[in-house]
């Protein structure tokens, strides 16, 4: 069911510092800031070969990843996400088996202009997981 990894989302608190950390010291492709009010975050892309690393800072009051930051104040990896042809029927799969959609359990538009939803990481190895429709 599940395709290619679209990407790795690392949760920073200082944006600039490791999008520089990724651009300068490990050469990478970097995007400029993106803000996703929506989400709660601000993102860089970093565009690898065969994936995308994205970095997440929190955005406003209430950004989903403030928490994470503060169990993880050196940041961290914060979600896998796997790309899925039909993202209904993925999530229909998924819930059949026991497995916890977050949210409402209705696909969001995300970062990337594509339907997303969250799986909780306790049904998942301890990783927050996000299948995105390509
Ligand atoms: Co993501």
């Amino acid at each position: 069911m599940i395709g290619r990894l679209n990407h790795v989302a690392i949760a920073v608190k200082d944006l600039e510092k490791s999008a520089s950390l990724y651009r300068d010291t490990l050469g990478a492709k970097v995007s400029a800031p993106q803000a996703e009010p929506a989400h709660g975050v601000t993102v860089v892309f970093i565009e690898l070969p065969n994936t995308k690393i994205e970095l997440l800072q929190p955005l406003g009051e209430n950004s989903p990843i403030a928490k994470f930051l503060e169990k993880n104040p050196d940041g961290g990896m914060h979600h896998v996400c796997y790309e899925v042809e039909d993202i209904i029927a993925a999530r229909d799969r998924l819930k059949a088996t026991g497995a916890r959609v977050l949210g409402d359990g209705e696909p969001k538009i995300g970062a990337h202009g594509k339907p997303v939803l969250f799986l909780h990481p306790k049904d998942f190895n301890g990783t927050l997981v996000e299948l995105e429709q390509v």
